[in-house]
């Protein structure tokens, strides 16, 4: 009889299945989105939770290995994760939600949550022999797949919307040696591009397009669970752009659930910008449509039109109760600016998730007396262009002592 694998891919359109090591990012039958599955952990329930509290430290995403990558020893990693849970009492008044943890994501290795699914990824790059890494990306995507890239000491090259990406991204992702290409169109032309070229090149296209990116991603909602001492809360906002995230989150708690390490599901949140808000448009219709937009925002990390998980997300919705909705650019930067001067700092896209919680809770939608963590996703230098738009802000003066009075005092 032949072995069943621990670990293996099924398209979630056609359910055909793959092997582990199949390197097609998409269904090689009908083009549709693969998934991950794993059987069962060893453990379940209190003694599985037992088992991942006594492993804490090392990596947050490796901690998680037997729901993450089980046949792993040796992965390409930083370590990442492990990020903190921060409360602040300005953040909170803000929003209008007294129970208020935000899970800072920005603090991973390369500033962004990318890297979680990006230490999957480009272990499974270099088990499949991958010769060259590639992605289309905002920014974040592309700095973590750089770094990534040299760790394991694989070529990348990355695929950006020309003039679209923040500054911080765009040096970091130059910085570890990846090769840019500009490309004049957006992030939606870039994204076509690159899967056209990684068919055509045989380059591993690591985009959240690839499972094994949502199988890392997973873990920002293990590890939060985990901080929260498995107590389960009632929501969890996030920004939606390619809609990856939402995919992992859905299917981190569809999972957590199975292997009773929670007895019960959160409402995701997800929040879009109003100027590429396509599942928001979706979703008050009930899903019965599928947008695409021409995306325009100031959160460049999320300015996406054509959300590529859009199924994986719909599902992840569904089954956690979710909403999705979408705030303007002027919400976003007002919500990054409380965030930054709380001493907490984050990215203008990072902002959206609580902006969208502060309008879900003024519409009642969110009860202001919810256990809500909000996930902010990428570190504030990213994009020091957004927070340097007021010159005003910074006063050039004299070396002396007179020009700081003539400044400072009235
Ligand atoms: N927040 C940040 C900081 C991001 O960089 C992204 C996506 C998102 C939120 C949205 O996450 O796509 O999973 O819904 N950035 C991608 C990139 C597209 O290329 O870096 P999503």
């Amino acid at each position: 009889m032949k072995e069943t694998p621990v670990t293996w891919q099924v398209c979630i359109a056609c359910a055909t299945e793959w092997q582990e090591l199949s390197t097609a990012t998409r269904c090689a039958a009908c083009g549709g989105l693969l998934e991950v599955r794993h059987l069962p952990p060893r453990l379940r329930g209190p003694e599985l939770r037992a088992e991942l509290d006594r492993r804490a430290g090392g990596s947050g995403v490796w901690r998680f290995r037997e729901l993450v990558l089980p046949a792993v020893q040796e992965p390409v990693s930083y370590p990442e994760g492990n990020t903190p849970l921060i409360v602040s009492a300005s953040v909170s008044r803000w929003a209008g939600v007294a129970n208020l943890t935000l899970k800072h994501e920005g603090l991973n290795p390369t500033g962004s949550f990318k890297d979680r699914g990006m230490t999957v990824g480009m272990t499974q790059a270099r088990r499949l022999g991958a010769t060259v890494a590639v992605c289309a990306s905002t920014g974040n995507t592309s700095a973590s797949l750089a770094a990534y890239g040299a760790l394991a000491g694989i070529p990348v090259c990355v695929l950006v919307p020309a003039g679209k990406i923040a500054v911080g991204k765009l040096a970091q992702t130059v910085g570890f040696g990846a090769r840019v290409l500009a490309v004049r169109g957006d992030f939606d032309a870039c994204l076509r591009l690159v899967e056209e070229s990684s068919e055509q090149l045989g380059w591993y296209l690591l985009n959240s397009i690839n499972p094994f990116r949502i199988e890392g991603q997973k873990t920002i909602v293990l590890e939060l669970l985990q901080q929260l001492r498995w107590e389960v809360p009632d929501w969890i906002a996030l920004p939606g752009g390619n809609l990856g995230n939402t995919a992992a989150f859905g299917k981190a708690l569809r999972e957590a659930l199975e292997v009773g390490l929670i007895d019960r599901l959160p409402h995701l949140a997800v929040v879009q910008a109003e100027g590429a808000a396509p599942f928001a448009r979706s979703f008050a219709e009930g899903f019965r449509h599928h947008y695409e937009v021409q995306a325009e925002t100031v959160a460049t990390a999320i300015r996406i039109g054509s959300p590529a998980s859009w199924a994986r997300a719909v599902a992840a919705i569904r089954e956690t109760g979710g909403v999705v909705t979408a705030v303007s650019d002027s919400e976003i930067l007002e919500a990054k600016s409380v965030i930054d001067r709380a001493g907490v700092g984050c990215e203008p896209a990072s902002a959206a998730s609580l902006a969208g919680l502060r309008k879900l809770i003024a519409e009642g939608r969110v009860a202001a007396d919810a256990r809500v963590s909000a996930v902010l996703t990428g570190h504030m230098l990213k994009d020091p262009e957004s927070l340097l738009g007021d010159r005003n802000a910074v006063q050039e003066i004299e070396p002396n002592l007179n020009a700081i009075r003539a400044a400072i005092l009235p």
